[in-house]
């Protein structure tokens, strides 16, 4: 039975820039920091000079475990402003004064906010925050206009009292519910939403006794960040793993950890139904032995021998039953490389296969970086050594094309 996700999870690994301005909404900028860093967002906060006689600096560096900035040339940090523009995935001005959406508006640099504005190249998000004539007033919402014609998204304003004890519009909106916008913002950019992936990772243990056990040098760093990249493209993901020493860290992912090639198989004969994507990148041991001995084997100094039988091929039962699924198998070889990972694309019925050399430096087990080949029936892509996050990146966009046909 597959559960659909409950639990908001969009925010996870996104590097968010939260710039502050000098309003008294500003010290909810302090919870709305809190909320996306528990979310799982990366934070840098910019502040205007303004903004810090309401919200302590030392306050958002704490919370968001990383140095703020406020002034262009502090630290002779003065070029951090492109830094930080080309590092976030979104920028969110919260609160923004009218005075800000001013300067904002008419490509003042002045600060580091508004220097990080101008540089960053991610979309911008503003919660603006104002007495309500000031919210009203004809220069406000001239330049409100031209920041949304230049395609920062501003968040509606609350109405109730105001600082300045009339009643009106010109609240901040809460820090939930601009948490809330940001999600259904990258929630939108899903790429895989209606996607149930099954994917395998790591190795599998085969028992000899209680204590011993044949297996493999698979980490699972492979597998694991494939299911990652799917996940944070909203992606449904089922995880079936062997024994891993790696943490998984997108709260999404839905982990079914097993120990032998019987329980992958079982488990994946569970989720394979219901999925319409496949990856097959675990390292299933090919043989387990035939009779488990119940108690320690004595060392006895003769030879022993151990009867091994063939375990199932999970991918290969998968294929045979895909109706209509995507099937990415994985192939790890020594030698003859093309020829044989092109028989197991064709015999395990994968409609890619993801090859990876221990002829290659830094590809395959165990390591940060992997060196793989795409192959299908008819075409071949080579890939450079890269991270394994960056080659599930690859893998991941290059099936996306061809699903999303
Ligand atoms: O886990 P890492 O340390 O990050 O290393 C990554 C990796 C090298 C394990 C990974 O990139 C990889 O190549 N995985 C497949 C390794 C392998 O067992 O290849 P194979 O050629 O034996 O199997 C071919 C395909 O059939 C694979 O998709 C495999 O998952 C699948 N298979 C194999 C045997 C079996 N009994 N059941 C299977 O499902």
């Amino acid at each position: 039975m597959i559960n659909s996700n409950s639990t908001r999870t969009a925010l996870y690994g996104k590097k968010i820039l939260l710039g502050i301005c000098g309003s008294i909404a500003a010290y909810k900028s302090a919870y709305l920091c809190r909320l996306l860093v528990k979310a799982g967002a990366e934070v840098r906060v910019t502040m205007t000079r303004d903004s810090a006689n309401f919200i302590g600096p030392v306050t958002l560096s704490t919370l968001s475990k990383n140095p703020v900035h406020i002034d262009l040339s502090e630290d002779n940090q003065w070029s951090d402003h492109v830094e930080w523009g080309l590092w976030a995935d979104l920028m969110v001005i919260a609160p923004v004064t009218a005075h800000t959406v001013a300067k904002l508006a008419n490509g003042y640099t002045d600060n580091m906010l508004t220097a990080t504005y101008l540089s960053a190249r991610c979309p911008v998000m503003a919660a603006p925050a104002m007495d309500l004539d000031m919210w009203n007033h004809p220069g406000t919402r001239r330049n409100i206009g031209t920041l949304k014609s230049d395609g920062v998204q501003i968040l509606d304003v609350a109405e109730g009292e105001l600082a300045s004890g009339l009643h009106g519009p010109g609240r901040m909106l809460e820090p939930e519910d601009i948490v809330n916008k940001i999600e259904s913002f990258f929630e939108k950019k899903w790429s895989l939403k209606k996607q149930i992936a099954l994917v395998t990772a790591g190795p599998t243990v085969e028992p000899i006794d209680p204590v011993r056990y044949i297996s493999n040098h698979s980490s699972g760093k492979m597998g694991v960040a494939i299911a990652e990249v799917l996940a944070s493209r909203g992606a449904e993901v089922h995880l079936v793993h062997g024994p891993l020493t790696i943490d998984i860290g997108h709260p999404s992912i839905h982990c079914h950890p097993v120990q032998t090639a019987g329980e992958m198989l079982e488990k994946c004969l569970e989720i394979h139904p219901n999925c319409t994507l496949a990856i097959f990148a675990a390292a299933v041991s090919d043989y387990s032995v035939s009779i488990v001995s119940k108690e320690k084997i004595k060392k006895e100094g003769k030879p022993v021998q151990l009867n091994l039988t063939a375990n199932p091929d999970v991918a290969a039962t998968c294929g045979k039953r895909k109706n209509g699924k995507y099937h990415v198998g994985f192939a790890l070889e020594t030698q003859n490389e093309i020829k044989n990972a092109r028989k197991k694309l064709t015999d395990k019925h994968f409609d890619l296969i993801v090859l990876n050399s221990l002829q290659d430096e830094g590809a395959g087990f165990n390591k940060d970086t992997n060196k793989v080949t795409f192959i299908e029936q008819n075409k071949m892509v080579e890939l450079e050594l890269k991270t394994k996050v960056e080659v599930a990146e690859d893998l991941v966009q290059y099936i996306e094309q061809k699903i999303n046909r």
